[in-house]
């Protein structure tokens, strides 16, 4: 079987994703606790477990029981998303985050993971390099390895030095080359919670515009920055060589219904549409058009803004503090405070150089899962989600009791 496989298939096959393959370890703790000496504590991955806001539920419903929009909901929407979705995109972006966007610039798909694929295929040729942050969310790496079938050159700008997040411009220079066609950034970051300061962020944007090179932002941990607030170029208008990848996933808790979209140059945007026509044909539909309705109703958006902006940095941040306190009890590890998103990531080099190796062995003998940080780039740090146990403090406190009785254990 091996010999017939491409080499991308072989890559993947190697490099698979750790944090969906710890998925299957918590599908088969669903299925047979019993084999378990403790119930598993997943703070693994970044799903939200807090319900979506009620008025999106009331809005799908609403499409369930009326016959005619169910059958128009079951239709085919045009690869781009449902025309009324791309009006409540752009009611959605200036009336919750302040930001001015045109139709022209959306194009919406089946999550964002599948729109920074078609994202790639749009601009990457082979030889051409990208310049990722290190450490950075692992799926980019996948991606972009599996897109080019491994013909584009990685580059890692390092963000986390001695334990301090502090990007630094001038290195980020010395890494652009003619050949450079992309700077990623993650922005409340994922694994590390850190948040980009103005200066550097718009010194990233001008050098890169300087440069002729794109710049993509990911925002999935928009509606998570804890007290800074969100930061103002969240709310300016995009400058030409941005592209701005945005989810739902996250901010309205919906993972699992795969609603991203893009915001990007009308004639880029037209490129990715004319992949996805072959890819994914278009999104799915019934979501896209709950989202509208929940949309056209203006106490409803008084509503969500509440809900994003005020509700889920306070619950968030709350969270995160409590790690941050449980993880100042335990020797010999340091962190990284997270000033938004959902992971607290740090550092356990002085217990286990070997993340993936910390990881199992936390799995195996204390039944709390974590990711490792060498999936990101680090080796010898590893991210804790806190996102499964937002609405489980008392499961969040003993996690994090077993990785203090794990840890001791490996020191004594
Ligand atoms: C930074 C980042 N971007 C994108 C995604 C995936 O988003 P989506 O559900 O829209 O595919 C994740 C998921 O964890 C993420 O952490």
């Amino acid at each position: 079987m091996g010999t017939s496989l491409s080499q991308v298939a072989k890559y993947a096959l190697e490099n698979p994703s750790s944090i969906r393959e710890i998925m299957s370890v918590v599908a088969d703790f669903r299925k047979h606790p019993e084999k378990y000496p403790r119930r598993l504590i997943y703070l693994g991955g970044g799903w939200p477990q807090d319900p979506p806001p009620e008025p999106l539920r009331k809005a799908f419903l609403q499409i369930a029981e009326n016959k005619e929009e169910f059958r128009l909901a079951a239709r085919y929407p045009p690869t781009r998303g449902d025309p009324d979705f791309l009006e409540a995109l752009v009611i959605y972006e200036r009336e919750i985050f302040g930001r001015e966007v045109e139709e022209a610039e959306l194009l919406s798909g089946i999550g964002s993971t599948d729109l920074a694929v078609a994202l790639f295929f749009s601009i990457l040729d082979p030889g051409d390099e990208v310049i990722l942050t290190n450490p950075c969310y692992l799926n980019y790496t996948r991606q972009i390895e599996i897109v080019s079938r491994l013909g584009v050159s990685i580059k890692r700008w390092p963000t986390i030095k001695d334990g301090e997040f502090s990007p630094d411009l001038d290195e980020l220079q010395g890494l652009i080359t003619d050949k450079t066609k992309l700077i990623l950034l993650v922005t409340p970051g994922n694994p590390d919670g850190q948040v980009f300061d103005e200066k550097i962020f718009e010194g990233v944007v001008e050098t890169a515009l300087d440069k002729n090179v794109f710049v993509a932002i990911d925002i999935a941990y928009r509606a998570f920055h804890y007290e800074t607030g969100i930061p103002s170029y969240l709310s300016r208008p995009r400058r030409e060589n941005e592209i701005w990848i945005a989810t739902l996933s996250k901010e309205l808790r919906v993972p699992g219904w795969r609603m991203g979209y893009l915001i990007a140059e009308p004639e880029l945007i037209r490129a990715i549409e004319t992949i996805q026509q072959a890819m994914t044909l278009c999104p799915a539909h019934p979501q896209q058009l709950a989202f509208v309705k929940m949309l056209s109703q203006e106490d409803i958006i008084r509503e969500l803004r509440s809900f994003l902006l005020e509700e889920t940095p306070k619950k968030y941040h709350k969270i995160a503090s409590l790690v941050c306190d449980e993880l100042d009890k335990v020797p010999h590890i340091r962190y990284l405070r997270p000033a938004g998103g959902f992971y607290v990531f740090f550092d356990v080099k002085e217990i286990l150089e070997d993340s993936k190796t910390f990881v199992s062995q936390l799995l195996n003998d204390w039944q709390v899962a974590l990711a490792p940080g060498v999936d990101f780039g680090m080796e010898g740090w590893v991210r804790l989600s806190f996102a499964p146990v937002v609405e489980d403090q008392e499961l969040l406190v003993e996690g994090m009791e077993r990785i203090r009785k794990f840890i001791s254990s490996r020191l004594s």
